[in-house]
């Protein structure tokens, strides 16, 4: 069946067109030789249309074809795949399919956590690989990634930090159809990183109209509150970050509010890659989108802009489609990118709830830092919010909820900070709007909790200190005569500290 399909596309002349393009960057810089399927479509494309003798015959076609998938992962090998991981490592897995493709394959999904399918007040990562067909490389990579986990829990403590603390949905393949055709776009010949919403140019503002990949990421991505993303792309070597678009369609830098966030989030993968960071043509190996080349209805912002979700494309390789031979080095070369990126959900960022004073229940508040316009939610069944920040800054945290009086606190965004906030309920006049001082940023951060003091406090404050100081001084000295030893414990406590404001 997948063989006759193969040939009513080929018929498609859409399928000679060339396609401009997030993840294929490989149709502009295509060099002959190169292996990949965009490239002899458009080659063979031409010379039908130009009238030369040249036609590929069928056979050869499918030969073609066939040596191109040899030693990379069939649909049906996938599907197995994903359930060969489940029955092996069921105690931090469960699967579950997102939504089916045009062809009605089903888009399956592998949740990794030590809590499974449960809600915790932890961050989600989703993993998105193979968004274009003819990129095949992340589908791979991702099931290596999900059983490197597996077998290296409780023995690694990169993966057992993942395990334990994130929650971690891998969609292997977004566009499986796309991969049986051997072609970029889904099997009603749309590009599904062009297919989201868009905030500029809104060229499919019809849900109805929307591809059913697409549908089902949107839904998906309702549902599970992410933190943060990747979808996985080849034809580059680069870590790309939003915006994607610019509003005058003109090529040219443009940032999102996040914009150090998104460079530190960029230059941890590429940091953290074989090579990725010595390219000649990306500075470190990241790249704005719009710089590179404005694209629109693209996932990426969408995931941003819609529901508080960090996402990044990353393009894995410079060949799309390289020999499965190479499978195992871009692996080496992929694996402790992919690893830190989710453990930097966790190591750093503002983490915490958000809870009612009176009755103690989670409010789904809404958080924001002064000075960056952006609001993430926290959660809805436990009110946790997760935070993303980049490190070498103090930030003041700013929660509201209707109904509440605000509040904030100011953190060091140099390591992972968890910190719950108590809102009391507001009554009559209570103002809404925080009249915060903003925080002192760098060295001067250690005095924020005076600055707030008003002057007559303050003193008061100074004389308690000194008290405490003095009392704790006094009671240390006695049990350090009697336990040196403990004392030493009590320095190590393993445990970060959770504040509460
Ligand atoms: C990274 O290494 C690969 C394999 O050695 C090589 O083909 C590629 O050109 C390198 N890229 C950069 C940016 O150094
Ligand atoms: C903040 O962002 C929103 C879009 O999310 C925009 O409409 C608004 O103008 C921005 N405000 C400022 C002060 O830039
Ligand atoms: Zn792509």
């Amino acid at each position: 069946m997948i063989l006759s399909l193969l040939f009513l596309s080929l018929n498609l002349s859409s399928l000679f067109r060339l396609s401009a393009s997030r993840g294929s960057a490989a149709d502009r810089f295509y060099r002959s030789g190169d292996v990949h399927v965009d490239g002899i479509y458009v080659r063979s494309g031409r010379q039908l249309l130009a009238g030369e003798n040249f036609r590929m015959t069928e056979e050869q076609y499918i030969q073609m074809l066939d040596k191109l998938a040899q030693g990379y992962m069939s649909n049906f090998d996938l599907d197995k795949a994903i359930k060969d991981f489940h029955r092996r490592c069921s105690n931090i897995s469960r699967i579950y399919s997102i939504g089916k493709s045009v062809l009605g394959v089903p888009l399956w999904t592998i949740e990794i956590s030590n809590m499974p399918g449960k809600k915790e007040a932890e961050p989600a990562f989703k993993f998105i690989g193979n968004v274009h067909g003819d990129e095949p490389v992340g589908r791979e990579l991702l099931l290596l990634l999900a059983n490197w986990l597996c077998d290296n829990y409780k023995s690694d403590p990169l993966a057992t930090l993942i395990v334990d603390n994130v929650h971690l949905h891998i969609l292997p393949s977004m566009n499986p159809d796309g991969f049986a055709l051997r072609r970029r776009n889904n099997a009603n010949n749309i590009d599904l990183n062009r297919d989201f919403p868009d905030q500029f140019f809104p060229l499919n503002d019809d849900m109805d109209l929307r591809q059913p990949e697409t549908k089902a990421i949107m839904n998906w991505v309702d549902d599970i509150e992410f933190t943060a993303s990747a979808s996985l792309h080849g034809g580059a070597l680069v870590a790309n970050y939003p915006w994607d678009g610019t509003e005058d369609k003109k090529r040219k830098y443009y940032g999102c509010p996040d914009d150090e966030t998104y460079k530190f989030l960029a230059t941890l993968y590429s940091g953290s890659h074989y090579n990725m960071s010595k390219s000649t043509e990306f500075p470190q190996g990241i790249t704005n989108g719009a710089l590179w080349y404005p694209i629109y209805g693209g996932m990426q912002d969408w995931n941003y802009i819609h529901h508080g979700c960090f996402e990044l494309t990353l393009e894995i390789s410079d060949n799309k489609w390289p020999n499965a031979s190479e499978l195992p080095t871009l692996w080496e070369y992929n694996r402790m990118s992919m690893l830190n990126l989710v453990a930097g959900i966790v190591k750093t960022g503002i983490h915490g709830r958000v809870i009612s004073s009176d009755e103690g229940k989670p409010l789904p508040a809404s958080i924001t830092l002064r000075g960056i316009n952006y609001t993430i939610a926290a959660s809805k069944s436990l009110a946790d919010y997760h935070r993303l920040v980049a490190p070498g800054q103090t930030y003041e945290v700013i929660v509201t909820m209707p109904g509440y009086k605000p509040k904030s606190a100011c953190v060091d965004g140099d390591r992972a900070v968890t910190i719950d906030f108590v809102l009391e309920p507001a009554h009559g006049n209570d103002s809404q709007v925080l009249e915060g001082s903003g925080c002192y940023i760098g060295s001067k951060s250690r005095f924020q909790v005076m600055e707030y003091m008003p002057e007559p406090q303050l003193q008061l404050y100074v004389l308690l200190i000194i008290l405490i100081s003095a009392f704790l001084c006094l009671a240390m000295r006695k049990k350090s005569l009697r336990s040196n030893h403990h004392m030493v414990n009590q320095r190590h406590s393993p445990q970060p500290k959770r504040a509460a404001v």
